[in-house]
């Protein structure tokens, strides 16, 4: 193993889409920013300097940070923004991590445009567990939004409503052919026929789940959320914000130029989507006369949840020799967590939510209300008063979660900061519940400083006595952010051998922001390697 050092250097970077140009936050002046690569092992030290006038922090999603979490990234939950003209050094080790994973912003919206794939390559002299690819190709699906997204922000903090959805998908930061003023920049990837390619996909969209597809070609997923997977062949993906894809790609047809194109899955809305889908261009090397338009994929329609649970729950994980899993099977704390969206009484005159209410999401009704300074820091020194201890094991009360009509008083939620304490080597299984609420949909649950096993979905309300009958635990995916279908469950479970303080959240920007979010603190355990590591000296001030 060896340290990796980088650079990032935060600024405001002028990038033209959809014939307006506008000023966007970008580290090193990229959009989207540098990948990173590493072998599976390796230390990287991330210099961050500020030298944009916005608070920022930045996150290595996926990344566990072994008994470290001071560089883990989230705003308050771990640190203090980086301040304009400050600086944070940032450490991040990687343990057991093989495969993609991403790096963004974790500060308001600014990963919009602060985000870049991470490749984790297996171990010098170790190798793929399938045939060794040709080349292999970052795909980061991202969002753009003409306005400024800091500004997106605000309004959106302000007015209590839906926030407005972006302009345009991109694929690797270019919207391509289907929109206005971007066709001649649309991404274009190269191949050989014959070759092999590894696609390392990232979602790394504010807002969107997003299914993805190449036409004429057959999709083999081969890992997710850095770490291996059972092949998996498909015409296409469904790929959550936050969660990371391997995929194959044998270009293995007639020569000539296709389309590979992403488009919205959202249950939630029943909007015309057509029109928003992003493209690039899959062209094939040689002399030959190409048709004269390139055909699109077959992607599922924009509300299809059975194609998006179809995909999603034919994740298996390799579970080889070389990458054995270990699925805690004695599982000592049991945690049923409701997921909402709810809304708050309107208190001044901008409340755009339903019946002038403003828009809240809790998890087992506790909206999260972002501390002064991080909860990390209050852990660590002992200062008292920044959160309490009393996150909920369950919610409040059971009801008909998934029903069209529910009790009142649930709509409201609690605000607070309540964290969920673990001792070290807790076994946990964690069931996230859907609500339908205000407004069902599916929720990438994503959590910091672990990955865990999915043993368990299903649409509809969970039943303790009859579901944990149909578990998966011989080979469930291992993931650090699971989509929870619309109205549905999803169980998961992981082993508390982290210490530290850990957020987790769903992954859509505006959940997250009205309160979809709670955090553990795993403590120390016995002897030295169970023990938290201490802070580096330049942690940023608040
Ligand atoms: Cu992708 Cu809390 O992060
Ligand atoms: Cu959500």
């Amino acid at each position: 193993a060896v340290v990796r050092r980088h650079t990032f250097v935060v600024s405001y970077t002028p990038y033209t889409r959809l014939c307006s140009t506008k000023n966007i936050l970008t580290i090193n002046g990229q959009f989207p920013g540098p990948t990173l690569y590493a072998n599976k092992g390796d230390t990287l030290i991330v210099d961050v300097y500020n030298k944009a006038d916005y608070n920022i922090t930045i996150h290595w999603h996926g990344v566990k940070q072994p008994r470290y979490p001071w560089t883990d990234g989230p705003d308050f939950i771990t640190q203090c923004p980086i301040q304009p003209g400050g600086r944070f050094s940032q450490r991040i080790e990687l343990s057991t991590e093989e495969g993609t994973l991403w790096w963004h912003a974790h500060s308001d919206w600014s990963r919009a445009t602060v985000h870049g794939a991470f490749v984790i390559l297996p171990k010098n002299g170790t190798t793929y567990p399938f045939p060794k690819p040709d080349a292999q190709v970052p795909i980061v699906l991202g969002e753009w939004w003409k306005k400024d997204i800091i500004e997106v922000y605000e309004e959106f903090m302000r007015n209590g409503g839906d926030p407005n959805v972006s302009d345009a998908y991109l694929i690797n930061g270019q919207p391509g052919d289907l929109y206005p003023c971007s066709k001649s920049d649309t991404f274009k990837l190269m191949v050989d026929y014959g070759k092999t390619y590894l696609l390392r996909l990232v979602n790394a969209a504010v807002e969107d789940i997003l299914f993805f597809a190449i036409a004429n070609h057959t999709l083999t997923v081969v890992g997710t959320d850095a770490s291996y997977t059972k092949p998996l062949k498909s015409n296409y993906i469904t790929i959550s914000p936050g969660q990371t894809m391997d995929v194959l790609l044998e270009a293995n047809q007639p020569p000539d130029y296709y389309y590979m194109a992403a488009r919205v899955y959202s249950s939630a809305f029943n909007v015309a989507y057509d029109n928003t889908t992003t493209t690039a261009i899959l062209q094939y090397n040689g002399n030959y006369t190409p048709s004269s338009v390139p055909s699109l994929p077959p992607l599922p329609y924009y509300n299809d949840t059975t194609a998006s649970v179809n995909f999603t729950g034919s994740l298996r994980s390799l579970n080889s020799d070389d990458h054995p899993i270990h699925v805690p099977l004695d599982i000592n704390t049991n945690l049923f967590f409701t997921v909402s969206v709810n809304a708050f009484p309107c208190v001044n005159a901008s409340c755009a939510g339903p019946n002038g209410s403003r828009l809240a999401a809790s998890v087992n009704n506790i909206s999260f209300v972002s501390p002064a300074i991080d909860l990390l820091q209050a852990y660590y020194y002992h200062i008292s008063g920044v959160y309490g201890d009393k996150f909920p094991d369950k919610p409040p009360f059971f009801f008909d979660f998934t029903a069209d009509s529910f009790p009142v008083y649930y709509e409201n939620p609690a605000r607070g900061t309540e964290v969920k304490v673990l001792e070290y080597n807790t076994t946990v299984e964690l069931v996230f519940q859907g609500t339908n609420l205000l407004a069902g949909t599916d929720h990438p649950m994503h959590l910091h400083g672990y990955s865990f096993y999915v043993v368990g979905w299903g649409l509809g309300n969970y039943d303790k006595h009859k579901d944990p009958l149909n578990y998966n635990l011989v080979d469930p995916p291992l993931q650090n952010t699971i989509a929870l279908p619309k109205n549905g469950w999803a169980a998961i479970r992981f082993k508390a051998s982290n210490p530290g303080v850990w957020l987790m959240h769903c992954h859509l920007d505006r959940h997250f922001t009205w309160g979809m979010q709670m955090t553990f603190i795993v403590k120390n355990g016995p002897g030295p390697e169970a023990q938290m590591l201490p802070p580096p000296p330049d942690m940023p001030p608040c």
